[in-house]
């Protein structure tokens, strides 16, 4: 099926081939994955879904999410906490990974409420909304992370950096300006689950890694309650919630030894240190032209305008 997708090789990365799958651009185990996961995925009504383009967040907001919904079992300052252990990405699945390779039937094994990733737009995992009118599927919870484009595209550059030494910051840019970065356009992925979220607020919480930064604890806070996991009012006294705060900082987790080692992708040379960078809002300042933010800005204005989305 994706040899017959309309296919784009990125410039300064020839190795690195995407293929345009119902609309979205992907690399090619991704697409196959995506229509398997169309196909054959159903959510139970208590999976939470992690979701996000790369390079937003999602390895943050990955381990916010499970350190909150382990909380009882796994206070974040016991010691053998998985995220002491493990590196976040390991301490759940990543959809695309495991129906690219048939090893979807791990899924059915989790004890549930189960907590998955995936970078896939909203028009992937059809059943993970509700059906209006509560006919046909029951949906999940999604919780959806999104960036200012502009700084998804400096921090794209620097991670693909590591497999691809070639690749220019200009190329990262045209990327994102055409549509053509893994699963995008950038734009209709995130108006797949900004309208989602509008429309339906219990199923889809729709956060701003901006606001994320700007103040982390009452986001765990808003996470909680709408996992339905609200913290309660011993836990606040405890300080549960910074426990989780601080033990999901960039500073903590990338300090941690399986944050330091290891590949996120052995194949394409990609260390889990590469998933730790400067972690800041506004980096796009130091690397882009004025003709670069003019482009950006317009594409923006211009995709999202009437939507209520600002960066
Ligand atoms: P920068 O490259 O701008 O620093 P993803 O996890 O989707 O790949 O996103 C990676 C981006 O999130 C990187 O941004 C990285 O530094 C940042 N990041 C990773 N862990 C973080 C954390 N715990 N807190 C804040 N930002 C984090």
């Amino acid at each position: 099926m994706v040899s017959s997708l309309p296919c784009h090789t990125v410039t300064g990365a020839s190795s690195l081939k995407l293929f345009r799958y119902q609309g979205f651009w992907m690399p090619e185990s991704w697409a196959a994955a995506a229509a398997a996961i169309q196909r054959r995925f159903e959510p139970r009504l208590d999976d939470v879904i992690v979701s996000s383009l790369p390079k937003c967040g999602t390895t943050w907001l990955v381990a916010l999410t499970f350190a909150t919904m382990v909380r009882r079992v796994y206070p974040p300052g016991a010691a053998d906490h998985p995220l002491r252990r493990l590196n976040p990405h390991q301490c759940l699945p990543f959809l695309e990974g495991l129906f690219a390779t048939r090893r979807e039937g791990k899924l059915e094994g989790l004890p549930s409420p189960r907590l998955m990733n995936t970078h896939m737009p909203l028009q992937m995992i059809p059943h993970a909304i509700a059906a209006p009118g509560g006919g046909g599927g029951g949906g999940c919870r999604v919780i959806y992370i999104c960036r200012e484009p502009k700084d998804m595209a400096v921090s794209t550059w620097h991670y693909l950096r590591h497999a691809y030494p070639e690749l220019a910051f200009s190329d990262v840019v045209d990327l994102l300006c055409d549509g053509t970065m893994a699963c995008g356009p950038f734009w209709d992925h995130i108006l797949g689950y900004w309208r989602a979220s509008a429309a339906s607020p219990a199923s889809v919480l729709f956060l701003r890694y901006e606001q994320l930064l700007l103040d982390p604890a009452e986001n765990v806070r808003r996470l909680a309650r709408f996992l339905g996991l609200p913290f309660s009012t011993d836990e606040e006294k405890d300080g549960v919630v910074h426990g989780i705060v601080e033990l999901c900082s960039l500073h903590t987790l990338s300090a941690m030894e399986p944050n330091r080692t290891g590949y996120v992708d052995p194949r394409h040379k990609l260390p889990r240190q590469a998933l730790f960078r400067k972690g800041m809002a506004g980096d796009w300042k130091n690397h882009m032209t004025p003709e670069m933010v003019r482009r950006m800005d317009s594409i923006v204005a211009d995709r999202f305008r009437t939507t209520g989305i600002t960066f």
